[in-house]
């Protein structure tokens, strides 16, 4: 059993007596106060050097975080420490919200897995922009992921996501468009053809556009999304987003199934994959996949890879295994059978 699992996860889990959104708040508070000799540590121990180059971008490795850790970028220079080779910020929305009343973060640990229903709680576009501004590049790629504002109706949610995008760009080394949040209302039918085409025509311009979408969608849907990201330059995909389904929980937190949110983790391991896989098939393979969803091992990670990603993102794993996942990930993941093709 690692350090992580053995010392350190039981003394976070029991932060906050139990609360997972008070662990989250307390570690982010830490990592964002550690001092340039402590990541210099850090970085000693986790950095992994293995180059691979993505949509015109130059990644040291092909692990990032995940969306949804680090919304405002507070705790930024920690993360290349820690051993990730990019950093997705956000999701940040045009207009800072508090997002859904607490609690609203669960951790389902016999089933390596997490429920939420944060709902985009952000400090909103104008705050990352001025932290981002103050605080310079991190060392890897940023990528910054925009959502909508919950009180913007859908009619004008493009227009909303381009506010944010004006302030945000030009501190991205890539965008990632969230339609696939199910803590939305709505947010989800963004995804259809006619919005989808409008927004990504609007956002057409140097910093490459990503659409991360959702576990839910059927394949023929699927399909769909993926005719509009070719046609209107995406790109690439970022699959998957936390999924509704309640599937493979063990018995343990079953009582949790019914808690409304999306469910991350293990559960979704086999459905994230099948998604890249089928992504990659449909596409043959023209449109780059961060694979995302239930990486839980370096094993995870390679059959991620296998499926036809080409980069990878940790969040629920980061949870439930640290840093020492993000370093056996990068050593081991090697090229994927979408770049080696290429
Ligand atoms: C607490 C929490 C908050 C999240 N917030 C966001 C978010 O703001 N934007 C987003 O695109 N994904 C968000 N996600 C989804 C993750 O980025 C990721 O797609 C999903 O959790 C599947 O990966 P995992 O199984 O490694 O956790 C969030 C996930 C969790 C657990």
């Amino acid at each position: 059993m690692s350090l992580f699992a053995r010392a350190v996860r039981p003394v976070l889990f029991r932060l906050g007596g139990g609360d997972a959104e008070s662990a989250h708040e307390w570690t982010l508070h830490r990592l964002a106060s550690m001092p340039p000799a402590a990541r210099e540590v850090m970085r000693r121990r986790y950095a992994f050097s293995a180059p691979v180059e993505a949509f015109g971008v130059r990644f040291p490795n092909r692990v990032g975080l995940a969306a949804g850790m680090d919304k405002n970028g507070l705790a930024l220079p920690a993360w290349p420490a820690l051993g990730f080779g990019f950093v997705e910020v956000g999701t940040v929305t045009a207009k800072a919200q508090p997002g859904n009343d607490r609690p609203r973060l669960f951790r389902l640990r016999e089933s390596e897995a997490i429920i939420n229903r944060m709902g985009f709680n952000n400090a909103g576009a104008a705050a990352l922009a001025a932290r981002l501004a103050e605080l310079g590049p991190i060392g890897v790629p940023l990528g910054i992921s925009l959502g909508k504002s919950k009180v913007t109706p859908l009619d004008e949610a493009v227009e909303d996501y381009l506010e944010s995008y004006r302030l945000l760009h030009p501190y991205a080394d890539y965008i990632a468009v969230n339609v696939s949040s199910p803590n939305t209302p709505g947010l989800r039918s963004l995804q259809d053809r006619d919005f989808l085409s409008t927004l990504l025509k609007e956002l057409s311009g140097p910093v490459p556009v990503l659409v991360k979408i959702a576990p839910d969608l059927t394949e023929p849907a699927i399909a769909e999304l993926l005719e509009v990201c070719l046609e209107h330059g995406a790109a690439g995909l970022i699959a998957t987003n936390t999924t509704l389904a309640r599937d493979d929980l063990a018995p343990g937190d079953r009582h949790l199934a019914t808690e409304t949110g999306g469910l991350s983790g293990k559960p979704l391991t086999e459905r994230a994959r099948a998604v890249v896989q089928f992504v990659h098939d449909e596409t043959g393979g023209r449109l780059p996949v961060i694979g995302v969803g239930g990486i839980l091992s370096a094993d995870d990670a390679t059959r991620m890879l296998d499926a036809g990603a080409t980069l990878v993102q940790l969040y629920s794993g980061f949870i439930y295994k640290g840093p020492d996942l993000v370093k056996a990930v990068a050593q081991s993941a090697r090229p994927s059978r979408a770049a080696a093709a290429r």
